[in-house]
Parts: structure tokens; C-alpha cells; sequence
């Protein structure tokens, strides 16, 4: 099932593998993918990945940059470089879709961090990331008006990338940046509008992107239990949660859901004790596809997600960086190499420059 073929909004895709959004802090500090990106993008192309999902790009200049080297979707110079790699991948026959990241209250760049509410983070900064190490600093409580910039230049960045050459984009919803933190009981606070509905923000992203991109341009939507700076988070209120999440999500309607299984695993993580898996319950529920994610770069495991039919696609991060060619080498029969962090270094340009 790993290689049969899929459609998502009209648009075809080769197998069911994906490669999911892996920031890498490796542009010049200028947010423009540099050509060993583009290098290293195409290698997954190469690999016969059906999809491949950008790092996460910020989405405006004044607070969503969560790292000093990441890449942005925002001026003109980043649109126009996205715009000579998206060719380049899609002569693969694979998908491209440009990840959109607000990193709120657990950005490793802004000064003046932004965030539902003025609630000290948890945990600490990722030091391999830059941006130094320590506590994240207090973040302010946004205002209205902050909440309505980041529904406009999520649309605008949306814009761009239909304008970069992407088949579409996903929004961040999950691992504990911006617009988990609205989801999150802990981080919002707010007795507004935006806290008494924590899907608010997000179904306003969804309906203003949905008025500047073309009909079958993929929105997708990436949402997850566990946070990076609180790993072994889970819902408070377990599979209820979960199931009233994807009823605003259902509503919403994004083209796909993408469950990622960050601080767990796909398998060892993502069920509840009713034996339903959170992938599962978003298909049912949402009737979208659904991409699982979390230690599926074990063949069986893989298979049995889509077998099972909890999902329809799976993604790789750390799976892919160690094996670029996932889908050739499964397809061979082939060993699969096992991760190690030095594969997740920044990325440096090989051979004569
Ligand atoms: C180096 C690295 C960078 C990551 N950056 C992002 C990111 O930019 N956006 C995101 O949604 N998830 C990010 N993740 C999480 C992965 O997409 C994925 O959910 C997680 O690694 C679990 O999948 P795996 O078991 O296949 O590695 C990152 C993971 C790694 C290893």
C-alpha cells in the first residue's frame, strides 16, 4: 500500500510517503534557502518521496521567527528563491508544500516574544538552534490586533507560496509554537473570544487563506499532542480532546490533517484506551486525508498505519534524514539506516562552490 497512488485536492501523488517538516537553521541569516538547501531538498525528491513539506517558514518579520538561520516565506528575495527550487522538485513528480510557522512564545530569535498569554514557557531553549540557551524570555499577551496580523500574514504567506511554485502549504498548529499554544489550556489564558473558542485563530487562518489561493492549492493542517518544550505533554482530557479539536478542525476544513508524533510515536503513543489512534479518529471525524507521523520509518509500522487504515500517508523526519531514498530503498527490499544526531546538523554546502 506504501506505493499505491493517491489524489489530495486534485492533485496526484505518487506513493503515500512524505517527508515532514524538519527545521534545519541553515540560510545566511537573510531567511533565503541557500542552494545546498535546494541540494538537500531534491535529494528527498530524488528518493521517490511522493511529498516533501518544508522546515517551518516564518510568516511575517515582527515576531514569528522562531530561530536566527531559519528560512522565511516573507520577502521578496525568499519568494523568488522558493520559486527556482519548486521546479526543481516537482520535476520529480513529487508535492511540495511550504510548512508556515508562528513561533510565538518559544521563539529562539524575537526579543519581544508574542503569545495568547503572558505565561513563562516551559522548559528551556534548544541550544542547537542558536539563539543561546536558557529560559525563553516572559511573553507579552497578544493583543486583538496582534491575533488579526497573524491571521493576515499567514494568508500572505500562503500568497507566496502559490506564487513560489508550491501545491500548497501547512499551517503549524502543533508542537507547542503559536498556534498550539492557543490550543493549549496552559498557555491561554485569555478570556476572549480566542480563549473561549482555542480553534478560533486557526479556522480564521484556514477561511483567509482560502480567499487568496487558487481552489485546489493544498492547506494542510499539522496538530499533535506532544510540545518540544514539554515532550511528554498529552490532552488533559484524553481521546475527548482529541475528538473536540477535530470537530473544529472538520468544520475548518483544511485539505488534509497531518498528527505529528513529536516527543512519541505513531505506535507507542498516539492510541487511546479505547484502541483508536488520534490519525484514525481525524479520519473519521474530519473525512480528510490524514498523514501519521512518529518512528514510521519502520517499514511494518508504516505499513500497518495504512493498512489498519488509521491514515492514508505517512511522514519521515528523522527516518528520512538518515535514509534521503526511504521510498527507493523500501521498494528494493533494502537495509534501513539508522538515525544519529550529527545527521541533523545545518546543512553546509559539499564539493567545489
Ligand atoms: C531536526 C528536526 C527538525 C524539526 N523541525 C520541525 C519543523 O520545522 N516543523 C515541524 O512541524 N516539526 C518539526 N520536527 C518534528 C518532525 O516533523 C517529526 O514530527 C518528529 O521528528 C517525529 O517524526 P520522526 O519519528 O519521523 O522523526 C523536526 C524534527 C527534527 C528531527
Amino acid at each position: 500500500m506504501i506505493f499505491n497512488t493517491f489524489q489530495l485536492n486534485e492533485r496526484r501523488v505518487k506513493n503515500r510517503t512524505v517527508v515532514a517538516p524538519m527545521s534545519r537553521v541553515s540560510t545566511a541569516l537573510d531567511g533565503i534557502p541557500t542552494k545546498a538547501m535546494f541540494d538537500y531538498y531534491e535529494t528527498f525528491a530524488r528518493g521517490g518521496f511522493g511529498i516533501i513539506i518544508t522546515e517551518g517558514l516564518y510568516t511575517d518579520t515582527v515576531a514569528s521567527q522562531s530561530y536566527p538561520n531559519q528560512p522565511g516565506i516573507v520577502t521578496k528575495e525568499q519568494t523568488a528563491a522558493w520559486a527556482t527550487l519548486t521546479p526543481k522538485i516537482k520535476a520529480h513528480g513529487t508535492l511540495f508544500i511550504a510548512q508556515l510557522m508562528h513561533g510565538g512564545g518559544i521563539s529562539q530569535h524575537v526579543q519581544h516574544t508574542l503569545a495568547p498569554s503572558a505565561i513563562q514557557p516551559l522548559g528551556k531553549k534548544m541550544s542547537a538552534y542558536g539563539g543561546g540557551d536558557g529560559a525563553f524570555p516572559l511573553p507579552k499577551e497578544m493583543t486583538i490586533a496582534d491575533i488579526e496580523a497573524v491571521v493576515i500574514t499567514h494568508a500572505a504567506s500562503a500568497k507566496r507560496a502559490v506564487q513560489a511554485g508550491f501545491d500548497g502549504i501547512e499551517i503549524h498548529a502543533a508542537n507547542g509554537y503559536l498556534l498550539d499554544q492557543f490550543l493549549t489550556d496552559y498557555t491561554n489564558q485569555r478570556l476572549d473570544a480566542y480563549g473561549q473558542n482555542k480553534f478560533r485563530i486557526i479556522a480564521e487562518i484556514i477561511a483567509a487563506i482560502k480567499e487568496v489561493v487558487p481552489e485546489n492549492f493544498i492547506i494542510g493542517l499539522r496538530l499533535s499532542e506532544g510540545k518540544v518544550n514539554n515532550l511528554k505533554h498529552r490532552f488533559p482530557g484524553g481521546i475527548k480532546d482529541a475528538k473536540a479539536i477535530l470537530e473544529e478542525a472538520k468544520t475548518a476544513a483544511p485539505s488534509y490533517i497531518h498528527i505529528s508524533g513529536e516527543g512519541g510515536s505513531w505506535e507507542g503513543t498516539g492510541f487511546y484506551e479505547t484502541g483508536e489512534s488520534f490519525t484514525g479518529l481525524a479520519k473519521q471525524i474530519t473525512g480528510k486525508p490524514v498523514i501519521a507521523n512518529g518512528g514510521l520509518h519502520d517499514v511494518n509500522i508504516a505499513k500497518r498505519a495504512l493498512e489498519e487504515g488509521h491514515a492514508d500517508l505517512i511522514s519521515l523526519a528523522k527516518g528520512a534524514l538518515a535514509n534521503p531514498d526511504w521510498p527507493l530503498k523500501v521498494h528494493r527490499e533494502e537495509t534501513i539506516t539508522a538515525y544519529e544526531r550529527w545527521m541533523s546538523k545545518p546543512i553546509v554546502a559539499s564539493g567545489p562552490q
